[in-house]
């Protein structure tokens, strides 16, 4: 059974002008252990869907699915107080922005050890000794030091890992990282990136990395997804995507990338379009 399955995911926006379909009936799966890579341009419904299943969309969401199960449980009938046993728990989510997610106004061991509180029901000695292991496992140096910091005294990167060690805090069994590196310079990017794929291979967890970034889908995935507009283009596992894609919108993004570049400058997905043919022609279910 797959840890998590999706069935045609469809979320629409109320907005003054009418109905905005950000999601068009996406279906996908993960196993345990399996990195799937999630990726399309900026705009195409990658977080819209993970937030869907989070259970975290804005009250103008209307989410339907055919079928959404989390280990065989359907996640579309749980009751909130069901939703927040599994959400950061079981499921457990590393959000597109790490300073904006992170509270200024608390320490960041508070709010690690507030998520073990939460889940694990863990008394504070222990709390504490957890938290520090976790600043430990994510590299972050003195860790039982930097357990009193505030988000604004950490770089950007250290965020991110304080990120990730909330988010691995409970031992998930699916992890969600939504673009976890592109808000970071490029020296830390490749460090977080080992990070994250150390961990899910360590605690055997599923992971979906979310990315606009076709290096990164080489770097960690096992199999992927082309989403173009809130649709899928394509699924295919790591290899025949990069050797053998078969839509148009996934050989655009592979010619932009930069081993593909011929002059002074990148190619762009338009380059690719100029004669004006349709990129979300070959959609698949
Ligand atoms: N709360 C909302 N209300 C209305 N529209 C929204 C809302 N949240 C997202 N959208 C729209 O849904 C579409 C998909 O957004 P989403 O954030 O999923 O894109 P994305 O693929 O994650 O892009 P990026 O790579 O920039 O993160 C976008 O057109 C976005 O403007
Ligand atoms: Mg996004």
């Amino acid at each position: 059974m797959a840890l998590l399955e999706i069935e045609n995911l469809v979320v629409e926006f109320q907005t003054t002008t009418g109905m905005f379909r950000a999601v068009d009936g996406v279906s996908l799966k993960v196993h345990e252990r399996e990195v799937l890579a999630i990726v399309g341009e900026s705009g195409s419904g990658k977080s819209v869907s993970m937030l869907a299943v989070m259970g975290l969309l804005p009250w103008t969401a209307k989410v339907t699915a055919d079928k959404m199960t989390f280990n065989g449980r359907d996640l579309l009938k749980l009751s909130d107080a069901e939703r927040r046993k599994i959400v950061g728990k079981d499921i457990a989510m590393i959000f597109q922005e790490p300073i904006a997610s992170l509270n200024p106004c608390y320490t960041v061991g508070f709010q690690i050890e507030e998520v073990l509180r939460f889940h694990l029901g863990m008394g504070r000695s222990q709390r504490r000794a957890r938290a520090i292991e976790l600043l430990k496992a994510v590299g972050i140096p003195n860790p039982a030091e930097r357990l009193d910091s505030f988000p604004h005294q950490m770089s950007g990167g250290q965020c991110q890992r304080v990120m990730i060690a909330m988010a691995i805090a409970c031992n998930p069994k699916l992890l969600i990282a939504d673009e976890p590196t592109t808000a970071l310079d490029v020296t830390i990017q490749k460090q977080i990136l080992d990070l994250l794929v150390k961990l899910q291979d360590e605690h055997g967890m599923g992971m979906i990395m979310i990315t606009h970034n076709m290096g990164v889908v080489a770097e960690t995935a096992d199999r992927v997804v082309v989403q173009y507009k809130g649709r899928k283009m394509e699924e295919a596992d790591v290899l025949s995507l990069f050797e053998n894609p078969r839509s148009n919108y996934t050989k655009a993004l592979l010619s932009a990338l930069p081993d593909n570049a011929t002059g002074d400058r990148l190619p762009t997905i338009a380059d690719y379009f100029k004669d004006g043919s349709e990129i979300a022609g070959a959609a698949v279910s």
